[in-house]
């Protein structure tokens, strides 16, 4: 048994758009990905288009053999971008325009009737929606009552500890919260800041079935090849 892999491709698309090329695609970088056995591509438009651009969105979906997953904020714009492209999974995300990187989980409870509309948009596609949030229990039952398939815990908090009990109390967090969304009937997946070091801890949760990677996994691939880096983080993920 192996937890399944979603590669997350954004940084890629970082390193192109500091010079304005064409390289390096995200694209390819998906492909290599697949090639390796990743199990799901995952991409973040961002409102500021930092990274992906509309383009990487539009050839992925024509190009992805596996998963397509798009981390998106909940708003109207986006909807309607999810709703022409058809990703197979939407992940609903907050998104701050200053933050250096996606910081806190969604407050589903503070959101919970704008959040029922888009779910029920999204899922009448035929979109997986899938909500990106921090291991608390009630959280994750707003997740449920909004109509969610999925949760992704943020792990975030876990992968910042430097003290052992500080770390043994996020993963507890996560193991409870994994346990809790599991009880409701939801898939559950985890992600952010994981690495090959920490996630380890992460793969013996076992209501946990999927990760989403990225960061990590692009470093890593300066050194060894984006294959073997994905190849690498692979590995790590058997039970
Ligand atoms: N999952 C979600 C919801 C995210 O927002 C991100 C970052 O875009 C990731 C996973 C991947 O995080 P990292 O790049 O730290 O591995």
């Amino acid at each position: 048994m192996r937890v399944k892999l979603g590669v997350n491709v954004d940084h890629v698309a970082t390193i192109r758009q500091a010079r304005g090329t064409r390289y390096p695609d995200p694209v390819a970088a998906a492909m290599a990905a697949e090639n390796a056995g990743a199990d799901q591509i995952t991409v973040h438009l961002r409102e500021d288009r930092r990274h992906i651009q509309e383009r990487d969105l539009t050839v992925l979906r024509e190009t992805v053999q596996t998963h397509l997953n798009l981390e998106m904020a909940a708003n109207e714009a986006m909807q309607a971008i999810a709703l022409t492209v058809k990703p197979d999974v939407v992940t609903l995300v907050p998104e701050k325009r200053q933050e250096l990187t996606t910081e806190s989980g969604l407050n589903v409870i503070a959101m919970r009737n704008e959040l029922r509309g888009v779910v029920v948009q999204l899922r009448r596609v035929g979109i997986t929606v899938s909500i990106f949030v921090d291991p608390v229990g009630e959280q994750i039952d707003a997740c449920r009552e909004v109509g969610a398939d999925s949760v992704e815990l943020h792990t975030g908090t876990y992968c910042d500890a430097r003290r052992s009990v500080e770390r043994a109390r996020e993963l507890q967090r996560l193991r409870e919260a994994a346990k809790r969304a599991k009880a409701h009937g939801m898939y559950v997946a985890a992600g952010h800041g994981l690495d090959y070091r920490n996630v380890a801890d992460v793969v013996e949760i076992n209501e946990i079935e999927e990760l989403n990677i990225g960061h990590s996994i692009v470093a890593r691939a300066f050194f060894v090849g984006f294959e073997q880096a994905v190849r690498e983080m692979l590995a790590m993920l058997e039970r």
